[in-house]
């Protein structure tokens, strides 16, 4: 029989944080990681992957819970991706905060955390060239050239290192939820990706780790971004679809403290433009603006 309890599987080098009988576990190196759930899989433990860059907050701790309810044994990645950032300042001013992430995991259903170093992510740089067409030409895409395919990268990495059963990601990022549902497909992984609602903050602006970035008056206004997504939603259908791209855009940039970078509404699919109300797809509005130098973006469904 293996043992389930981590002290009996416990690798040398990690850094334990809590000394009861089931700890949270840090670890840093892949074959750590692969060991310890190695053993919780020949114990018949399903294993839960929620991938995250860190400066976590709620929105990533509701993807930790519905792992917990979803499976046996929750693992959470913190690594700030380099291949992803298309604009080297973004990456530098990323906030790092793993101190204050673990305190906030420690009181959640994670069992391990898989913290890892560039150099242990990238041993040599990562030449792959994913291709998801449309996918990645779009919205997200067209203003951040290669950034889904460092996505791709480091998602394909973590799924082959973690194998989980089902991986956590959150709507709030819905671009790359599809991405990830297609590059799954493309490189037949056998993991079953759940699809995890935004959570705002009470002000309805999505949660995000730029948040920290804003002053209080842009953080007040950058609720406008989702006050007007709720409007256009529920007023749709009196207008046509140019209408109404055209009036979100006007009323956000007529906030002295937002200007648009992108409005689009497109099916959930392929995210092909939305075009007529009539059609039969599902439709979702998404949203990139600057608010000064913070980039936010957002999305909504329209029924
Ligand atoms: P990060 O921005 O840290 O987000 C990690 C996960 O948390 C993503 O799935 C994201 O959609 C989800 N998330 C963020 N804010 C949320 C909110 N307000 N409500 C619900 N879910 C939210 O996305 C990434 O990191 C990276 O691209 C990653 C997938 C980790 C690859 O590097």
């Amino acid at each position: 029989m293996k043992p389930t309890n981590h002290w009996d599987i416990v690798p040398i080098n990690l850094f334990i944080l809590r000394a009861n009988f089931l700890p949270m576990l840090v670890i840093h190196e892949i074959r750590d990681l692969k060991a310890l759930i190695a053993a919780q899989k020949a114990d018949g433990k399903s294993i839960g992957f929620v991938p995250t860059m860190g400066a976590l907050h709620r929105g990533h701790l509701s993807l930790v819970q519905e792992a917990g309810r979803q499976s046996d044994f929750v693992v959470v990645s913190i690594f700030v991706n380099p291949t992803q950032f298309n604009d080297p300042k973004d990456l530098e001013k990323y906030p790092r905060t793993l101190q204050a992430d673990l305190e906030l995991l420690e009181h959640s259903p994670c069992c391990v955390v898989f913290a890892p170093t560039v150099e242990t992510m990238y041993p040599e740089p990562d030449t792959r060239r994913f291709n998801f067409g449309q996918l990645e030409q779009v919205m997200e895409g067209q203003f951040r050239p290669g950034h889904f395919n460092g996505v791709a990268q480091v998602v394909s990495k973590f799924l082959e290192i973690v194998a989980p059963d089902k991986a956590f990601f959150g709507q709030k990022d819905f671009q790359q939820l599809v991405i990830v549902k297609a590059m799954v497909k493309q490189l037949t992984l056998p993991v079953e990706i759940i699809a995890c609602p935004i959570i705002r903050e009470a002000s309805g602006l999505a949660m995000s780790s730029r948040n920290e970035r804003l002053s209080p008056e842009q953080r007040e206004n950058a609720a406008v971004i989702y006050k007007t997504l709720r409007e256009a939603s529920n007023n749709a259908k009196n207008f046509s679809v140019e209408e109404l791209k055209t009036q979100v855009v006007e009323k956000l940039n007529a906030n002295p403290y937002l200007q648009t970078e992108y409005f689009e509404i497109v099916n959930d699919t392929d995210l092909g433009s939305v075009e007529q109300w009539t059609e039969p797809v599902n439709k979702v509005a998404c949203v990139a603006v600057f608010c000064g130098e913070v980039r936010l973006i957002d999305n909504i469904v329209i029924a």
